[in-house]
């Protein structure tokens, strides 16, 4: 049968990749038969996220960056064409507080300043517009690329307490969507997948070891489970394949009903 999701002759580059959801993105997409580019800040995260594919008989490299640097990202690009040629798929995912947050970055946002905030913008923000605009310049030439950003629930309905955050993903919602009028004519697609409590490292712990935070924030999801990794990754398989080429500007939510896109 033919695989309508297949990533055959792809080549993908997945940022904070090291674990959690960029670790399944990349996974799903080397069982598709992409080439992957596994990126993250801690060099040893991306290389063991690479090892296992490669283990499995999928072909992935890994390549250290912070995407907060744009010379930092320009170098990993450079460093992926060299391994796997140029990006067809590029997937912003690297975000939450950073990968290495301010210990003050929980405190409401109005007892901290700028060098806190910049801490959630930087990466859910920048991270974003420097890994995009290194993407893009290939996929004009080529006129084929699909960008999708990872963003949050709190990016749409905005989340007490992650303030700064909430404005740094709706802040990349915006800029996908300008980027998906800008590079439209060059069957160039960018989307996002916005994501409610899903469990990942980041998040896992702390809600198992407060259960009662859990049943709590369960109950206002109308599948009461958090999500996993896997169910973001088949919607962003799905962004990523050519049966989604008439689909940009859009943001997609895969939270379990914790709020509806209309
Ligand atoms: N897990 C959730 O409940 C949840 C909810 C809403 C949105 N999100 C978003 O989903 C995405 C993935 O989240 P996750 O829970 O898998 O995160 P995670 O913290 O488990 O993993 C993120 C990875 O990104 C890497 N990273 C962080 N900053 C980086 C940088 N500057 N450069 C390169 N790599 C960097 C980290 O080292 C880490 O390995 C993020 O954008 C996050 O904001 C997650």
């Amino acid at each position: 049968m033919n695989d309508i999701l297949t990533l055959t002759g792809r080549v993908a580059l997945v940022t904070g990749a090291g674990q959690g959801v960029g670790q399944q993105v990349a996974e799903h997409f080397a069982a598709h038969d992409a080439t992957v580019i596994v990126n993250d800040y801690f060099a040893e995260r991306a290389q063991s996220v690479a090892d296992a594919i490669t283990a499995r008989g999928g072909k992935a490299f890994a390549v250290q960056a912070d995407v907060t640097s744009l010379e930092s990202v320009k170098a990993m690009f450079a460093q992926a064409r060299e391994l796997a040629g140029p990006i067809d798929i590029l997937v912003n995912n690297a975000g939450n507080l950073g990968a290495t947050p301010s210990p003050d970055a929980r405190k409401p946002f109005w007892e901290h300043g700028p060098e806190v905030w910049a801490g959630a913008i930087d990466v859910n923000l920048y991270g974003v517009i420097n890994c995009t605009s290194a993407a893009t310049p290939d996929m004009i030439e080529r006129q084929r690329g699909r960008i999708i950003t990872i963003i949050s629930d709190a990016g749409r309905v905005g989340e007490a307490g992650l303030e700064v955050y909430s404005a740094a993903k709706a802040g990349a919602a915006g800029f996908m969507r300008a980027v998906a009028r800008s590079l439209g004519r060059y069957q160039v697609t960018a989307n996002c997948v916005a994501i409610s409590a899903t469990f990942t490292p980041a998040i896992e712990k702390r809600l198992k070891d407060n259960p009662e935070m859990l049943k709590k924030m369960m109950s206002k999801y109308v599948i009461r489970r958090p999500g996993k990794p896997t169910d973001v990754a088949n919607m962003v398989l799905f962004i990523a394949s050519d049966a989604s080429e008439w689909i940009t500007g859009q943001t997609y939510p895969v939270n379990g009903g914790y709020a509806f896109a209309v």
